[in-house]
């Protein structure tokens, strides 16, 4: 079973991911990983965090000659503005007149709700662990595994058509991410957007939307709720910092519309995926009844506005209880490309844990093998 958690404070020493479950023999290339890391660190408007910052995966364990062994993979990430902390945020006592407090909690944040669930006096710690820091190492042991992203509206600016799998996979080779729109005019808009909440001290959120090409029908089942990939795929989006939505397929526009126009018709030719079965479109975004059935696996993460506000909204001192500004510190203003990169690493390891359940395996070899006798039995279908 493919099994991962994450430990580490936003501004601790070190985030730590740990994997276990993945089959032995399966090349790591080190270069990949760093790559989907800087890629998390990109996009217009990251705030000052990410110039500090050089994100690196530094493999402890379960990797040896470039191939995974089978063993439980432990990866590291340092953080560099660690240096900047060691005294406010100390593992051991420390001087308490040092301490970085947050004082106001800020609406849309962890703040309030962390303070009141630990019994904190206010949201340091709370902050620490809630912030999106922690997707680094998510997008780290993703990378094990792969899937693309592009973005499809930041603010109320939004692209109008489907953007091809080729298109979106040629963006993962910008050696520059803007807002990772596929639409260079689109995308001309949405930086606009962006300077606009520069300039008034606002934030924004979007819409990003992740590919999965390839993926063989049969992953995830109806036969139990807990194993239908739709819900895995959707807890797995929803589980990223400031996503409040997630769309498979079509399936906002499609509420609003006849099942003439949303499901898509099935036909039998030479041409298909997998099997002989062919679509002439992708409304389901590749799963129907629980199952992945050989098209495209398209999911749509919609995210709040970032929740730190230059100019603050309204809130309560934790210690006077009185009437103040909610507490500022160094923020993103829009992070709709970065959480396209962590949503691919949750996609990518949501998949790779339905694959393996499927085919199984301890090694890739073995893996390979039961895989291929699958998409035998789907060809003779
Ligand atoms: C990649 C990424 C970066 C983020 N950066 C910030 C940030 O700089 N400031 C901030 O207030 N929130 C940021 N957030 C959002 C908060 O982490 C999130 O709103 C907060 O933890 C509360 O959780 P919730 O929005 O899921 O309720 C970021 C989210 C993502 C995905």
């Amino acid at each position: 079973m493919l099994r991962y958690f994450t430990a580490g404070e936003s501004h601790g020493e070190a985030l730590v991911a740990f994997l276990s479950g993945l089959p032995a023999g399966l090349k790591v290339d080190q270069a990949f990983l760093d790559r989907e890391l800087w890629r998390r660190q990109q996009g217009y408007g990251r705030g000052g965090r990410m110039k500090i910052e050089r994100d690196s995966a530094h493999i402890l364990s379960g990797v040896r000659h470039g191939m995974t062994i089978g063993s439980p993979i432990s990866v590291q990430l340092e953080n560099r503005d660690w240096k900047n902390w060691q005294e406010s945020l100390p593992v051991g006592e420390g001087d308490p007149a040092l301490h970085k407090r947050v004082a106001s909690p800020r609406p849309g944040h962890a703040d309030l709700a962390g303070a009141l669930k630990y019994n904190f006096p206010e949201a340091r710690y709370v902050l620490e662990r809630a912030s999106a820091r922690e997707s680094a190492a998510r997008v780290a042991i993703g990378a094990l595994a792969k899937t693309f992203s592009h973005v499809v509206a930041v603010g109320n600016v939004a692209l109008q058509q489907e953007i091809p799998w080729e298109q979106i996979q040629a963006l993962y080779n910008q050696e520059e991410i803007l807002l990772n729109c596929a639409d260079p005019d689109v995308q001309q808009r949405m930086k606009e957007e962006v300077d606009k909440v520069y300039k008034t001290g606002d934030s924004l959120g979007g819409v990003f939307e992740v590919v999965a090409h390839g993926v063989p029908p049969g992953l995830g089942t109806y036969v139990q709720w807990d194993e239908r990939l739709d819900g895995l795929l959707a807890a797995a989006v929803m589980s990223l910092q400031a996503v409040k939505a997630v769309e498979i397929g079509s399936g906002i526009s499609a509420a609003a519309s006849p099942g003439s126009a949303v499901h898509d018709e099935i036909g039998y030719g030479n041409a298909g995926n997998f099997s002989g079965f062919t679509r002439t479109r992708n409304n389901a975004g590749g799963i129907e009844g629980g199952v992945s059935n050989g098209e495209e696996v398209r999911v749509r993460g919609y995210l709040k506005p970032i929740s730190t506000l230059r100019r603050p909204l309204q809130s309560v001192d934790f210690s006077t209880r009185q009437p103040v500004g909610a507490a500022y510190e160094r923020s993103d203003v829009c992070v709709v490309p970065a959480a396209g990169v962590a949503a691919e690493a949750m996609i990518a390891l949501t998949l790779a844990r339905c694959a393996l359940d499927k085919f199984g395996g301890d090694s890739m070899g073995e893996t390979l093998r039961n895989f291929q006798g699958y998409c035998l039995q789907l060809k003779n279908y």
